[in-house]
């Protein structure tokens, strides 16, 4: 290769439709999922408008919305009337998600519709497992996990995404969907879900602050990649059929590690800390909104991501 003058970058960046032909990366709607939110009762977020809770009713307005601009995926959170020990909310028939995916399923067939399988929405204490003398117990927490997966998948769930990182849980629910006839029904995993300060927008929308400690003792420490690995090949062997990075941003190495050695799709959530960081910012004068969200949702794919769970999803038909 020969250096400049003979070689000259520029030339390629000359025009619009140049740097097109050479881009390397591209965002589409199609690899996109919209984060949402279902309750008892709505509440509307003016800061953060894709952080709101919606009732069935006007849940099912917003995806209408949202199908018609062109979204083709929607992943639907829980906050229950009532929390319990034994996150009844999250498993029972008629748990708001269960309501809300018998609302959405016969009106949307087309589109695609995951779940978060977490109980922290749904617990008194807001952790994601059952508490025996004061600790998340693990292999307590599994059953119920596998059993709000197999009440989300017989509602209508596409996909289930099991987000609290106990130990086996992926393989409780690929068992407990087998066991149900739902064997059709992926798994994305939150493999590599770190104990992150960037959830702090997410746990107001959802009421899931922990009433006692902190999730550090179930999710991963921020410091560590190799970690992420084992935990996305323990949920691979366990059936997992993609696997999921969150956060995105601070962790794109991360999302890079995961591509490279696993030949599964690899999704990246990029979370509510995330997006409330450049909404300020935005408000502020300090950053412009649109530009400063598809630098950031194209980095993530060039970390090498294959699809993004983003609040900015709503976004992206008016933006692309
Ligand atoms: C747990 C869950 C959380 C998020 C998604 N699933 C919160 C947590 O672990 O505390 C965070 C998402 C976000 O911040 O956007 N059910």
């Amino acid at each position: 290769m020969s250096a400049f003058p003979v070689t000259r970058l520029r030339r390629f960046r000359r025009t619009a439709s140049l740097r097109g032909l050479v881009r390397e990366t591209s965002v589409h709607l199609d690899q996109f999922v919209m984060p949402l939110f279902v309750a008892p009762q709505a509440l509307a977020n003016e800061e953060l408008p894709g952080m709101a809770r919606f009732d069935v009713e006007g849940l099912v307005a917003e995806v209408d919305a949202l199908a018609a601009s062109g979204v083709r995926a929607v992943m639907l959170f829980g906050i229950p009337p009532e929390k319990d020990d034994e996150a009844t909310g999250a498993w029972e028939d008629e748990g708001i998600v269960q309501q809300a995916l018998r609302a959405l399923r016969p009106r949307f067939p087309e589109l695609v519709v995951l779940t978060d399988v977490c109980l922290c929405e749904y617990t008194s204490h807001g952790h994601c497992g059952v508490v025996v003398d004061g600790e998340i117990h693990n292999d307590r927490s599994l059953e119920l996990l596998a059993r709000t997966a197999v009440s989300h998948a017989d509602a209508g769930a596409d996909v289930v995404a099991p987000s609290d990182m106990m130990d086996g849980r992926v393989g409780a629910i690929r068992e407990a969907l087998d066991d149900r006839g739902f064997e059709s029904t992926p798994i994305l995993a939150y493999s590599a879900k770190y104990a992150s300060a960037f959830y702090g927008p997410f746990r107001e929308a959802a009421d899931s602050t922990p009433s006692f400690g902190d999730r550090r003792g179930y999710q991963m420490d921020p410091a560590n990649v190799r970690e992420a690995l084992r935990e996305c090949e323990l949920d691979l062997d366990e059936g997992a059929d993609a696997i999921m990075i969150k956060p995105a941003l601070p962790y794109l190495d991360v999302i890079r590690a995961a591509r490279e050695a696993f030949d599964v799709p690899v999704a990246a959530y990029n979370v509510s800390g995330e997006y409330a960081m450049v909404k300020a910012a935005a408000r502020a004068g300090w950053l412009d909104e649109r530009a400063a969200a598809l630098e950031s949702l194209t980095a993530i794919k060039r970390a090498g991501a294959d699809l993004i769970v983003s609040y900015w999803t709503r976004d992206l038909p008016a933006w692309l």
